[in-house]
């Protein structure tokens, strides 16, 4: 385990062995400690060492910032990039294991080679190449080229395969509005759609069939609907992370349980909440399952609209007008956000 964000374990382990094979053969092996790590900075790199040692190692590399949490709440380097490898130091002896200390490396394109930032005396006139952390997610995400000078191709062909570019990872669609305000008719079109592109497995869950399935027990207490919420979030953020399109049409009237299953389908993919904004009037006044006017008569408790509340969604990634407009269009609006967003391509 290390920081939130990190790449997973086992993408780490696979770089790892494509790494190893950059060596001449026979000289490299890999042994793996499966240690998380405690961001404890200098002190850690002290507790490395003595593991290390305890493994029969003679050296061991200590990096600038080892193990340290990176920003502290001011935006300022918790620990000074060179403490770890300076307590370390002081205590190398007793510990009987030897520090190779690594330097800030970055890479002088004129020389095609990397050299430690602060021993390059002909700065002004060289260009140091470097690409951080965050721009290589995003090269990654947006399947931008990653040079080879910065990684082995065969490092950078694991790190896509785990971290695929946004037009191939999987994604969350969640259509929310009143009852008969049109969400499903539209998911219905939009799901033809996507399978017609072809590509990722689509996956709808419609209000009413989640409450004939998932959701059988359910009643419409607050209580109930967020349970139900929960649970569609739970099973689209599962879809998510598999690499398939979710899309989800329940009324989903809070919001406060629409942001909860939106963080945890972020953690997986993107997240689109489109609010299918047809007028509580209209929906009455379409009436197609007969539910409103059993609800005006009392015989439908907790309505949404009705006798029950529903937040207006405030800043939804879409927010689709349906009167005067065919679902068609709907639909299409829907696509070209998503194509927007990067998560489609034509
Ligand atoms: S949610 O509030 O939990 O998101 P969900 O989308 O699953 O609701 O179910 C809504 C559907 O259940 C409506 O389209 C309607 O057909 C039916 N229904 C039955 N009772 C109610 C009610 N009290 N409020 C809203 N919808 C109801």
């Amino acid at each position: 385990m290390g920081k939130p964000g990190d790449i997973d374990h086992f993408t780490r382990v696979r770089c790892y062995e494509a790494v190893i094979d950059q060596y001449p053969a026979a000289t490299t092996s890999m042994s793996l400690l499966n240690l998380a790590m405690r961001m404890g900075g200098p002190r850690e790199a002290l507790w490395h060492g003595l593991i290390r040692k305890n493994h029969g190692c003679t050296h061991l590399i200590i990096g600038r910032d080892h193990a340290g949490p990176g920003l502290d709440s001011n935006g300022e380097s918790f620990y000074g990039p060179y403490d770890a490898q300076k307590l370390f130091k002081e205590h190398e002896d007793e510990i009987g294991i030897k520090m190779i200390d690594f330097k800030h490396m970055v890479y002088v394109q004129e020389r095609a080679q990397y050299e430690p930032f602060e021993e390059i005396k002909d700065k002004e006139t060289v260009t140091i190449l470097n690409i951080s952390g965050t721009e290589l997610r995003r090269r990654l995400s947006e399947g931008l080229d990653i040079p080879e000078w910065f990684s082995f191709p065969s490092v950078v062909k694991e790190l896509r395969k785990s971290k695929p570019p946004r037009s191939k990872q999987g994604f969350t669609i969640l259509f929310t509005g009143f009852s008969g305000s049109g969400k499903s008719t539209i998911a219905n079109a939009l799901m033809i759609k996507l399978m017609e592109m072809g590509g990722r497995p689509v996956t709808l869950l419609d209000g009413d069939v989640v409450r004939k399935n998932l959701s059988s027990e359910l009643g419409f207490s607050k209580e109930h609907r967020d349970l139900n919420i929960r649970r569609i979030g739970y099973v689209a953020s599962e879809i998510t992370k598999n690499g398939g399109i979710a899309i989800c049409a329940p009324i989903a009237p809070y919001a406060v349980t629409r942001a909860a299953i939106r963080e945890d389908i972020e953690a997986f993919g993107a997240f689109i909440e489109i609010h299918v904004a047809t007028s509580i009037e209209e929906c009455e006044r379409r009436d197609r399952k007969g539910l409103y006017k059993l609800a005006r008569e009392g015989k439908i408790k907790e309505f949404t609209g009705i006798s029950d509340p529903y937040d207006v969604p405030q800043s939804p990634e879409l927010r689709l007008e349906t009167e005067n407009v065919d679902v068609d269009n709907c639909a299409h609006q829907v696509l070209l956000k998503l194509e927007s967003m990067g998560l489609i391509k034509d």
